[in-house]
């Protein structure tokens, strides 16, 4: 079967409701029927879909009907050799993935700036990981991930490496060398993982940029809802054709970390997130690409807004990530585009990011621009500038203090952070969002990381694992 129009799990879901049949099952909110006195009646609507593994429904952890042909489908929209339904975001595929592919003591390469999932992936498997340092662009502090070369350098120069995990693109868009990423890996056997969360879309035309499951990757994660019309926490769990890792070992794996109630309301979500965007054409994407040039270009006129991109590297075109004007930081920046009922994905110390969808209206762009304009008219009087911040130097290959185990049996105490400089970290600590630990839980604490989290807390950010200002270390740590 392959016609991308069909839908199979959400036409099955359809197919049951017209049968006005009674529940004698769980959920407890029977087809919605008794969210009704309380809620508003979109809740009950939309409760009639939320249904469970009945007859007619098939098995998330062994298909065989409707989720067998909804994955089928996906991956042959994707290329893939299996594609497997998640239901709990990038943030499983991540910890599935990790743990179907390697085994305890297993050495991995590890690009240092990956998603928080990323790492609990690797504490859960305990595996032994070797941190890469992601190019950090001096101009925009953006993250331009690892360079290929760096790759070659440490499989060439570490011994009994057994894969690589890296995410492209990051959260703020940004991809670049994915292919040739993987190609280095592969020529040392490793095995390939990709965080590609943010790049759900990047198969639909060739304006966007390569995705690593065309470039060979064995296993390759996206967060449909995060760039296609999924429900949050809709997800995809891809296994290549050449993967060293087989699709049982991911589906066994996934159904250790996954609820073994599934939810049907985000699995039909994502049959109709596949379908939609196989009915796009390459041809939608470059416009969509030339008209956010376009509108970037209008803005920037209008108001003197900067659009930020990296010098070099693709960015995304639903990424925008916009300079804040004169005087405020990302967080004020984005504090007075919320006033103006305009919410971004994130601010940070210098920028707020904004996430477009593969389709957005007029009204909605208008709105958009009015609001930035506004803001920038309202704060036009400011002067001063925003003291940009040191950034963080990693060394370009780094291993953790302690392993995951010696961690779990240390005996562990919460101080101020000016007692934890030369300590090792017992908990990460994280900027959130965008999620990506600054101090490695394991590693030796830093005095700029430490610098650099109470500034972001000053200045508006939301840090976890550093509350008070305090951080969770090894006690009598060597
Ligand atoms: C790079 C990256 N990977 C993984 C995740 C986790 O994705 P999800 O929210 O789908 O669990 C995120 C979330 O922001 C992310 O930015």
């Amino acid at each position: 079967m392959n016609d991308q129009k069909q839908m199979p799990l959400y036409e099955a879901l359809e197919k049951h409701n017209s049968l006005d049949a009674v529940s004698m099952h769980v959920p407890g909110h029977k087809h919605g029927q008794l969210f009704s006195t309380l809620s508003s009646t979109a809740f009950q609507q939309i409760g009639a879909y939320d249904q469970t593994e009945i007859t007619g429904l098939d098995d998330l952890y062994a298909p065989s009907t409707v989720i067998m042909e909804a994955e089928s489908l996906a991956a042959s929209y994707y290329r893939s050799f299996a594609t497997l339904f998640l239901v709990g975001g990038s943030t499983v595929g991540n910890l599935a993935a990790i743990l179907a592919s390697f085994q305890e003591g297993d050495k991995v390469l590890v690009q240092r700036d990956v998603h928080k999932s990323v790492l609990n992936g690797l504490e859960l498997a305990r595996v032994h990981p070797v941190f890469l340092a992601p190019v950090i662009e001096k101009e925009t502090g953006l993250s331009l991930g690892v360079k290929a070369e760096e790759v070659e350098k440490a499989c060439k120069e570490t011994p009994g490496l057994d894969g690589i995990i890296v995410t492209s693109p990051s959260y703020y868009g940004v991809s670049k060398e994915i292919k040739e990423i993987v190609q280095a890996a592969k020529k040392y056997g490793l095995k390939i993982i990709v965080d590609e969360a943010h790049g759900a879309h990047f198969t639909s035309s060739n304006a966007y940029p390569p995705s690593a499951l065309e470039a060979g990757a064995d296993i390759v994660v996206h967060s449909a809802h995060k760039t296609l019309p999924a429900l949050t926490m809709g997800a995809w769990l891809h296994v290549s054709e050449h993967s060293q890792v087989t699709v049982e070992e991911c589906r066994n794996a996934l159904a250790m970390v996954q609820s073994s109630s599934p939810s049907y309301l985000i699995m039909a979500s994502l049959d109709i997130a596949r379908a939609y965007l196989a009915s796009l054409e390459n041809e939608d994407g470059w416009q969509l690409k030339k008209m956010m040039e376009r509108r970037q270009e209008a803005i920037a006129k209008k108001t003197g807004i900067q659009f930020i991109r990296p010098a070099t590297g693709e960015m995304d075109p639903l990424k925008w990530v916009i300079r804040s004007p004169k005087g405020l930081n990302g967080w004020q920046f984005q504090a007075a585009l919320e006033k103006e009922r305009v919410y971004p994905e994130l601010g940070d110390f210098s920028y707020v990011l904004f996430i477009w969808s593969l389709h957005s209206s007029s009204e909605e762009t208008e709105r958009v621009i009015e609001a930035i304009e506004r803001v920038v008219k309202r704060e036009e009087g400011r002067q001063a500038e925003v003291e940009p911040l040191e950034s963080i130097i990693y060394p370009s290959v780094s291993e953790l203090a302690l392993t995951y185990q010696e961690l779990g049996k240390a005996a562990k105490v919460t101080v101020e952070a000016n007692e934890a400089v030369g300590e090792i970290a017992a908990a990460p600590v994280t900027p959130y969002p965008p999620g990506i630990p600054l101090i490695q839980k394991g590693e030796r604490i830093t005095a700029t990381s430490l610098k650099l989290l109470k500034e972001w807390k000053r200045r508006g950010g939301h840090v976890q694992g550093f509350e008070r200002d305090c951080v969770l270390i090894v006690s009598a740590s060597c």
